[in-house]
């Protein structure tokens, strides 16, 4: 029988955590491609080495994979627009390309 030390450092995979900084060195498959079928599709929410995240395909087509809750009050972005290139929160409408980047805020000019 493990240790509870011994059983924290295998099962908790937190960045930060030693077995979480180990995983992130390899490609973990996470989805279907068939659960992002074309662009502009509903987002699906992804939770994966303790981290909740949110993938979506852009109008070109591209594959985003961004952490769930938007930069600016926190708002799950599963519940938001995937439009134009991007996806748009739906509390304050700022916008993130598949980067993690906001690239538009409403109430702000260009
Ligand atoms: S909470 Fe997302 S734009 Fe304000």
């Amino acid at each position: 029988m493990l240790r509870k030390e011994q059983n924290d450092l295998l099962t908790q995979t937190g960045a930060g955590a030693p077995m979480g900084e180990l995983f992130r060195r390899y490609w973990l498959p996470i989805l279907l491609a068939n659960e992002l079928p074309e662009p502009d599709c509903p987002p699906v929410r992804v939770k994966i080495l303790s981290e909740r995240l949110v993938a979506f395909r852009d109008s070109e087509g591209k594959l985003g994979l961004i952490d769930e809750f938007c930069a600016h009050r926190g708002v799950s972005l599963w519940f938001g627009r995937n439009e134009e290139y991007g996806l748009r929160c739906p509390y304050h409408g700022w916008k993130f390309d598949t980067s993690g980047q906001c690239v538009e805020v409403p109430s702000e000019p260009a």
